[in-house]
C-alpha cells in the first residue's frame, strides 16, 4: 500500500483532506482585498472535519484538549485559516521564521526543482553538496559587502568562515560561546557582557546568559547591562578589563519589546571589545533575512567577530542556522558544534532562494517596511494616552503600551479580531505588542492593518 495522507493523519473519511484543499483554494483564489475584508471571520463555505488533537503534547504547548482549537489548518502568503475556519492575518511571519510567508510560489517551485535535480535532503557534513558550499560563499559575500572574495579568503581577520552544519540558532550561538571561552586567555573567570532581556537560545549556557541556573555554573561571570546605556557599558569594561571574554547583543531586541540597540552603542561596544581583547557576537537570528541588506550588521556598518544567523534563512522550510566569523577564531573541532552531523542540502538550496528573493526585492522591502513602521509611529502619536511609542524597524515594528494590563487586553482583542500578533507583557515593565510581517507585505496590507489597529485602539471594549 502506498503511503497516504488518510492513513498517516488518521483521516479515513477523507474529510480533513477535503477541508484542507478547500481552505487552500479559498486562500489562493481570493484577492488580498477580498481576504482583508474577511479577516477575523469564520469562512463558512469551507467544509468542516475532525482534526487530530493535542492530548499528547507537553502542558506548556497546549496539552489541554479543547473543542475548538484555533490551530493552523492551511496558510498562504500572509494569511492562514484555523481548524475552526477562522481567517487570520499573520503579522509575525509564522513565529519570526517564515520570511516569505506561507507557501511562497517561487520557493515552492524551487523546492520541487531541487528535488527533481537530485539535491539530497541531508547528508553527512564531511561530504557537503553544492548548495551548502554555495550558501557558505554567499553568506561570506553578504557579511563583507563590496569586498572581493579572493581577497577575503586570504584575510584571517575578515568574516570569512562559516559554520554551516547547525540546525538551530541555539547551536550556532553555542558555537560562538564556546569559541569565546576557548580563546579567552586572561587570568580569572571569563566575563560575558550581555544585554538585559537577552535571548540567545534554549540550552543551558544560553539560558545562563539570561539569568537562569546560576547555582550550576562556576568560573564564569555574567554581567547584564541595559541596552543603550554607554556609561554603564564603559564602566563594565573598565571594571572587568581583560577578563571580558565576549559581548553579546541582539541588535533589534525582538525578545525584549523590539528595543533598537542604537548603532552608536554597538560601535562603542566594538571599540571596547577591541581595547580589552574581548570578542563581539551579534545575534542576527531575528534581524538576519529581514532587512534589504540581508545581514543587519552591514546595514549599520558594524563588523562583529561573530554573526549568528538562522530562523528566516530557509524561509521556514527547515531549521538551518549558520555562524559567520573571523577565520583566525576557527578553533572548534569537527564535533564540537553540530546538529545530527548533517547540513541540510535541500534547506541550503531554499536559503539561497530566500536570499535571492531578498536581493531582488530589496527596494520594495525597504519601502514597505518603512511605511509599516511609519504607520505605527502615527498610531503612537494619535493614541498617546495609551501608547508610549512605536519601536523596532521596518517589518519588525512594535507598539509600546503605557499599561501592561491594557497591552495584554489589547493583544487578546486583536487576536480575536483575526490579527496574529505577539505580546511582550509577561515580565515586569514589559507592555509591547510586536509584529514581524513576512516580506510579501505590501502597501495595501499596511494600510488595512493600520486601520484595523486604529479601530481597535479607538474602541474601548478591550479596556474593560
Ligand atoms: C535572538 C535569538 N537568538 C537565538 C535564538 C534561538 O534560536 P533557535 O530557536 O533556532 O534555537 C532565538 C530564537 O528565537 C532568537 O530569537
Amino acid at each position: 500500500m502506498p503511503l497516504s495522507f488518510d492513513e498517516l493523519i488518521d483521516d479515513p473519511s477523507g474529510r480533513l483532506a477535503t477541508m484542507m484543499s478547500a481552505g487552500r483554494l479559498y486562500l489562493s483564489d481570493s484577492s488580498h482585498a477580498a481576504l482583508l475584508r474577511r479577516v477575523g471571520d469564520v469562512i463558512e463555505e469551507i467544509p468542516t472535519a475532525r482534526c487530530p488533537d493535542k492530548r499528547w503534547f507537553q502542558r506548556s504547548y497546549g496539552r489541554s484538549v479543547t473543542d475548538e482549537p484555533e490551530d493552523l489548518l492551511v496558510g498562504d502568503g500572509l494569511f492562514y485559516l484555523t481548524e475552526q475556519r477562522k481567517l487570520f492575518l499573520d503579522c509575525t511571519g509564522g513565529h519570526y521564521q517564515m520570511t516569505w510567508g506561507y507557501d511562497h510560489p517561487e520557493l515552492h517551485a524551487l523546492l520541487l526543482d531541487g528535488i527533481e535535480r537530485g539535491i539530497v535532503w541531508d547528508n553527512h557534513s564531511n561530504i557537503p553538496s553544492a548548495p551548502v558550499k554555495r550558501l557558505t560563499e554567499k553568506l561570506v559575500e553578504l557579511a563583507n559587502p563590496g569586498r572581493d572574495l579572493a581577497e577575503l579568503q586570504d584575510d584571517p581577520d575578515s568574516l570569512n568562515t562559516v559554520l554551516a552544519g547547525t540546525a538551530t540558532g541555539t547551536v550556532a550561538c553555542g558555537a560562538a560561546m564556546k569559541m569565546m571561552l576557548m580563546l579567552h586567555e586572561a587570568d580569572g573567570a571569563p566575563v560575558f557582557v550581555v544585554l538585559d532581556g537577552n535571548y540567545h537560545g534554549t540550552d543551558l549556557f544560553a539560558q545562563r546568559l539570561r539569568g537562569m541556573w546560576p547555582e550550576y555554573f562556576c568560573n564564569v561571570e555574567i554581567v547584564a547591562v541595559q541596552p543603550n546605556a554607554p556609561d554603564e557599558l564603559e564602566a563594565t569594561f573598565a571594571e572587568h578589563g581583560e577578563r571580558v571574554a565576549g559581548f553579546w547583543a541582539e541588535p533589534v531586541m525582538m525578545n525584549r519589546e523590539a528595543i533598537i540597540v542604537e548603532p552608536e552603542y554597538l560601535h562603542l561596544a566594538r571599540r571596547l571589545c577591541d581595547e580589552h581583547g574581548a570578542l563581539m557576537a551579534i545575534d542576527e537570528i531575528q534581524t538576519g533575512f529581514w532587512v534589504p541588506e540581508v545581514i543587519y550588521s552591514t546595514r549599520i556598518g558594524l563588523e562583529p567577530d561573530f554573526i549568528v544567523l538562522g530562523k528566516g534563512m530557509t524561509a521556514g522550510f527547515h531549521p538551518l542556522s549558520a555562524l559567520v566569523y573571523r577565520g583566525k577564531l576557527d578553533v572548534l573541532e569537527q564535533y564540537d558544534a553540530i546538529s545530527t552531523n548533517g547540513n541540510a542540502a535541500l534547506a541550503a538550496y531554499m536559503a539561497l532562494g530566500c536570499i535571492a528573493l531578498i536581493e531582488r526585492e530589496a527596494g520594495r522591502i525597504e519601502r514597505v517596511g518603512a511605511a509599516w513602521h511609519q504607520a505605527l509611529v502615527a498610531l503612537a502619536a494619535e493614541f498617546d494616552e495609551t501608547l508610549v511609542e512605536a519601536r523596532g524597524i521596518g517589518h519588525m515594528s512594535a507598539l509600546k503600551f503605557r499599561d501592561r494590563e491594557e497591552c495584554l487586553a489589547f493583544h487578546r482583542t486583536a487576536v480575536a479580531r483575526g490579527l496574529w500578533l505577539r505580546a511582550h507583557a509577561y515580565h515586569e515593565g514589559h507592555s509591547t505588542v510586536l509584529t514581524k510581517f513576512a516580506l510579501p507585505l505590501d502597501e495595501e496590507v499596511v494600510a488595512w492593518t493600520a486601520g484595523a489597529l486604529r479601530d481597535l485602539l479607538r474602541g474601548k471594549a478591550w479596556r474593560a
